[in-house]
């Protein structure tokens, strides 16, 4: 089987920066394959790995602070190009007999990179755009989080570019193949950061960029042919990217082999069931069992409204339902799944460098083991934005693949309080106004995550002549880059205005719909 796509590794040492996943990616977006490890690695796992290339991240300790990390001598043994970002450039320095001190000047933030153009430099297309000047024509503004900074160079080091308040902002190694910058080119406040990250994997590691989707795509199903041979395989689909993703590809690999199971669970968005079964069923010929379980869910989350509570029962219910109909299917040794890599990466990091877990949020944790199945994971090294692409590719539609997230929960956790029938039906119909109108003022695609809030108060109105007494909806927009943190989206009055009269007039039993203006923290994204 061809493995090309892996023939180029980069492999990047995590010391602990916030930003190591952000490096990952922009190597990744340079067509490169690599992955994340801690620090830690040992010298016959680095050796295995054979990259082309180490990246050593950043990292909120001092060098010298006692019981910091240290440079893994492993990674210089390999004798293969090294970048060090921010500690990892610190460390650089350290081993080689370089001084690392802290900043009396604190340089947080942005800053401006200063180099000369004449100078030659391991990064060409990077560096056409600093100048030896903070002045015009290009003050490259660069971003730095660390108050130490190398004082002192090594000898077998040289200089390769200051920020503007005289701090060493690169260096290099005399044969370049160390190099080190005390800012972050893989975060977006760092212009043109992403060609020092391609100049770094092309120009000094060598790589060509072999890593691109339509590559992924072709290992990933002759990888699953291979492990699956003639054996079945089942998948529970959801209607997120992920599970979309890796039917679509299965379905490449194996076709009637797979089988994949849809829980309609009442909790869906408006004609999200149908939209499922479109896609899949409709137009790509997939197999899908759709399994009407509203009544079971619903009855079993009756007079709940604590959500802790609610989320245990939707996920209890989702495994007894899921486990009743896999077993029907005769003959399936294997279980797919959506984890990607942020999955796998974060797993890792919470318990150990070689853990791994079930996706807990596709609600089947547990389920592999206790039906006797192998887990199937096209995903697996795959960044979300790279899922994307992967999913075009394979054909599916623009708006499944750029969908903002949903819950596993699904209106479950925005429905406040007790679920009901009622509710769902009048929530879903709100919601579906809402995205409607977002959809069509272009707002949808500006904002990172927009949805309806079901809240089971009564206020009074008047409607007409008469007065009313309906329940209230909260509409909700964020803009946010990981989730972790959100600011709610400035969304132009007039659209509101429109929507909220929409939802009023159409949806008989809503008489009031607020905007929810808070931000996270100390808000989060979803009600609950
Ligand atoms: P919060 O509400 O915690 O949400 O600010 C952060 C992000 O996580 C999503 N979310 C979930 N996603 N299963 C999921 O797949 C869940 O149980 C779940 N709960 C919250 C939420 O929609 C937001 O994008």
């Amino acid at each position: 089987m061809s493995d090309a796509i892996h023939d180029e590794k980069i492999l990047i040492l995590d010391y602990g920066s916030q930003y190591t996943q952000l490096i990952a990616r922009r190597v990744r977006e340079a067509h490169v394959y690599s992955e994340i490890h801690p620090h830690t690695l040992s010298a016959a796992a680095i050796q295995a790995f054979n990259p082309k290339g180490v990246i050593l991240s950043g990292g909120h300790r001092s060098v010298y602070d006692a019981g910091a990390p240290d440079l893994n001598p492993a990674v210089l043994a390999l004798g293969v190009p090294v970048l060090g970002i921010c500690y990892g450039m610190h460390l650089l320095a350290r081993h080689y007999g370089g001084v690392v001190q802290p900043s009396n000047k604190r340089e947080y933030g942005h800053a401006t990179l200063l180099h000369d153009p004449q100078q030659p430099t391991p990064f060409p297309s990077f560096f056409k755009h600093v100048s030896l000047q903070a002045t015009r024509p290009w003050p490259n503004k660069v971003w730095m989080s660390h108050g130490d900074h190398v004082t002192q160079l090594p000898h077998s080091f040289r200089v390769l570019a200051h920020s503007d308040s005289g701090i060493i902002a690169a260096i290099g190694s005399r044969d370049d193949r160390l190099v080190g910058v005390q800012f972050h080119p893989e975060v977006n406040h760092t212009e043109n950061g992403e060609q020092l990250i391609d100049d770094f994997v092309r120009t000094l590691c060598g790589c060509r960029g072999l890593w691109t989707a339509t590559g992924v795509i072709e290992r990933e199903i002759a990888l699953a042919r291979q492990k699956v041979g003639s054996d079945h395989v089942i998948l529970g689909l959801s209607g997120g990217v992920d599970s979309a993703v890796t039917a679509a590809i299965l379905h490449r690999a194996i076709g009637p082999q797979l089988t994949c199971i849809f829980v309609d669970n009442g909790l869906l968005r408006l004609n999200e069931g149908d939209e499922v079964m479109a896609t899949f069923a409709q137009h790509l010929g997939v197999k899908v069992i759709r399994v009407a379980a509203e009544e079971r869910f619903l009855s079993r989350l009756q007079g709940v409204s604590d959500p802790e509570k609610k989320r245990k029962i939707i996920g209890h219910t989702f495994i007894d339902v899921f486990e009743e109909e896999a077993k029907k299917i005769t003959g399936a040794r294997w279980l797919a799944q959506g984890t990607i890599y942020p999955d796998v990466i974060e797993s890792a990091g919470a318990q150990s460098a070689t853990a791994t877990t079930i996706k807990s949020h596709h609600n089947v944790g547990g389920l592999p083991e206790k039906m006797g199945l192998a887990l199937l994971e096209p995903l697996r090294e795959l960044f979300k934005d790279e899922v994307r692409q992967v999913g075009l590719a394979l054909g599916l539609p623009p708006r499944m693949i750029h969908r903002h997230p949903f819950p596993g929960p699904g209106l479950g956790v925005r429905i406040l309080g007790e679920v009901r029938k009622e509710y769902a039906d009048l929530l879903r119909r709100a919601d579906a106004i809402y995205m409607e109108e977002l959809y069509s003022s272009g707002h949808y695609h500006k904002t990172d995550q927009a949805f309806a809030v079901f809240l089971p108060v009564k206020s009074v109105g008047v409607m007409g002549d008469g007065r009313s007494y309906d329940y209230v909806i909260a509409l909700r927009a964020v803009e946010t880059k990981d989730y972790m943190t959100a600011a709610y989206y400035p969304m132009p009055h007039e659209l509101l205005g429109r929507i909220a009269r929409r939802i009023i007039n159409e949806v008989k039993g809503i008489n009031r719909v607020t905007y929810d203006i808070t931000s996270k923290p100390p808000g989060t994204i979803e009600w609950e």
